[in-house]
């Protein structure tokens, strides 16, 4: 049975470490964590969800796709389109936020899943953005930190910074 899991929210310090790559795929554990990962980003109705944001750095991130959800061990961007398309961004971890983040409209992508295969694929547009959003989760790194414009919850943002939601 997967079960919900508490989310860390900034400026949590958790939200700033870089993650570890993932080495053992196969552990019940790490299995249980993949679907609990999952029903949490559902049950949030969150677009993804990167596994720092619910404490545990390591390098594992589960997206939400018109055709289910997809989780993605050990992602890599391979390459970026020069293009770039700004668009409007949340985040779990800051509730009634929102941005204007610039980010390239199409990567391609490497990964293992969740039985440690290889894969390969292009992403374009919001499920680019989304990856985007997401593996910079891996790496310490917050939507506010490359948004060029705060445009919904500029005061609550103020009044996070002033708490410790470890
Ligand atoms: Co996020």
């Amino acid at each position: 049975m997967a079960k919900l899991l508490p989310i860390t929210y900034f400026p949590c310090k958790d939200l700033r470490k870089k993650s570890k790559k993932v080495v053992d795929f196969k552990s019940k554990e790490f299995q249980q964590l993949i679907l609990d990962m999952d029903k949490t980003m559902q049950e949030k109705d969150g677009l993804g969800l990167a596994a720092p944001q619910i404490g545990k750095n390591i390098n594992m991130v589960v997206i939400n796709t018109s055709d289910g959800s997809i989780v993605l061990i050990n992602p890599k961007i391979m390459r970026k389109s020069w293009k770039k398309e700004s668009a409007e961004e949340g985040c779990l971890s800051l509730p009634d936020i929102y941005g204007m983040v610039n980010r390239h409209k199409i990567i391609r992508v490497t990964a293992f899943d969740k039985q440690g295969k290889k894969i390969k694929f292009i992403a374009e547009d919001l499920f680019a953005r989304v990856i985007q959003h997401e593996i910079d989760h891996l790496r310490g790194v917050l939507f506010i930190d490359k948004a060029k414009e705060i445009t919904k919850g500029k005061d609550k943002l103020e009044e996070m910074k002033k708490n410790d939601y470890c």
